[in-house]
């Protein structure tokens, strides 16, 4: 427990902690930076943060993960190249103190168990886990909203990596036993709930994400340039959100195969993510399931970011009984499949995969059976 490791390290119990979670995607896959729909709920692995002010301006943080510590300046917060872990704190510290919040300094303890570079967002749970330590430790009041942007902004601007918003809302905003649908052009968001009867099983493939940073800012681009084509056939269109089916029949001439069929994933992943939010509040789970399968489908062959093991995990997930729906989760090129599951047939299913994975590939796959939790601003 973090508050044991602050303890050993500090000397004395800790002021405050925070839990900010990991998140699967149920779908709605590379449509957030297209001001598109998506449906994440956070897991019930997280990043806590345990710690005390200082009445200096000295930040001392202790990973433990990485058993390591270092010491932060607040008055000159750089990016650390060697402790990288610890960038995601100092991008959220300079970018709060950039917006008028001073802060004090603090000893600090983290660390958590949402595996690392597997697509469950590692980071976005150790940046909004920051932000919200931040908010408690100093009784900040933040506005959630505010809080997620300021996370991703860390990441984007500080850290470098140019995420869209999903994986920090979710893990700010995620509600027990609820998906969260959230529209990212305007941020407004539902929280939906999750039938009882059905698990969330997600399957770890074990390969890191080596490609993911280089081609999620290739796909990336595509979309921009998709959308500039598309506009400049007249249609009033700001991003791949404001495309429908039939646009993108009318503009097959002005785009290229490679294109077309980036944009097709991305406004086909639309239309899925609001049917999907209705049949689940409607209970229609093998609809549910159905277009999950859609999106793995679209994803492998539209947008061209699963791989191997991804394809082989969710061929194995939809060989077993008590499947509704399998697809891998996250940027892709590796991390997670996510599997709805009936919930009697999710123990097999995990033991059944896991072979499965091993016979075909040689490769072992962690199964984790996931509880929809709160995220990290919901009680703060
Ligand atoms: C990563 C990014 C998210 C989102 C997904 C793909 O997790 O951090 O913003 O784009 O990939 O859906």
């Amino acid at each position: 427990m973090i508050d044991e490791v602050f303890q050993r390290i500090f000397g004395s119990l800790p002021e405050v902690m925070v839990r900010a979670p990991g998140r699967v995607n149920l779908i709605g896959e590379h449509t957030d930076y297209n001001d598109g729909f998506v449906l994440p709920a956070a897991i019930d692995r997280a990043i806590t943060y345990a710690g005390r002010r200082r009445a200096d301006r000295l930040v001392r943080i202790y990973s433990d993960d990485f058993k390591a510590s270092v010491d932060i300046d607040l008055d000159d917060i750089q990016k650390d190249s060697k402790n990288t872990w610890s960038n995601f704190l100092r991008g959220v510290s300079k970018f709060l103190e950039a917006d008028g919040h001073r802060l004090t300094g603090a000893d600090i303890a983290f660390g958590g168990d949402v595996p690392r570079e597997a697509g469950l967002s590692s980071s976005a749970a150790v940046e909004v886990g920051a932000t919200a330590f931040w908010n408690k430790l100093l009784g900040l009041g933040l506005d959630p909203v505010y809080a997620v942007k300021l996370a991703r902004r860390a990441e984007n601007e500080f850290v470098g990596v140019p995420c869209g918003i999903m994986d920090q809302f979710i893990s700010a905003l995620g509600h027990r036993d609820h998906a969260l649908f959230l529209d990212c052009r305007d941020l407004t968001y539902r929280h939906v709930p999750l039938r009882a009867g059905v698990k969330i099983v997600v399957c770890n493939s074990g390969v890191k994400r080596a490609l993911a940073q280089s081609e999620y800012e290739v796909r990336l681009k595509q979309c921009r340039e998709a959308v500039a084509k598309i506009a400049a056939t007249g249609r009033a269109v700001k991003s791949l959100r404001d495309v429908q089916l039939s646009d993108l029949q009318a503009a097959r001439g002005t785009l290229d195969n490679l294109l077309w069929r980036r944009a097709h994933h991305v406004v086909s992943e639309n239309q899925r993510v609001l049917e999907a939010v209705n049949v689940l509040e409607n209970g229609e789970l093998e609809r549910f399931g159905e277009l999950m399968n859609a999106s793995h489908a679209s994803l492998r062959d539209d947008y061209e970011v699963s791989c191997k093991e991804l394809d082989t995990l969710v061929e194995l997930a939809r060989q077993q009984p008590g499947v509704l729906g399998a697809r891998m989760t996250g940027a892709g090129f590796g991390g997670c499949t996510v599997n709805l599951v009936r919930a009697e047939a999710a123990k097999s299913f995990a033991q059944a995969v896991a072979r499965g994975y091993e016979n075909a590939l040689g490769l072992k796959a962690e199964i984790y059976v996931c509880q929809a939790s709160d995220g990290a601003l919901i009680s703060a």
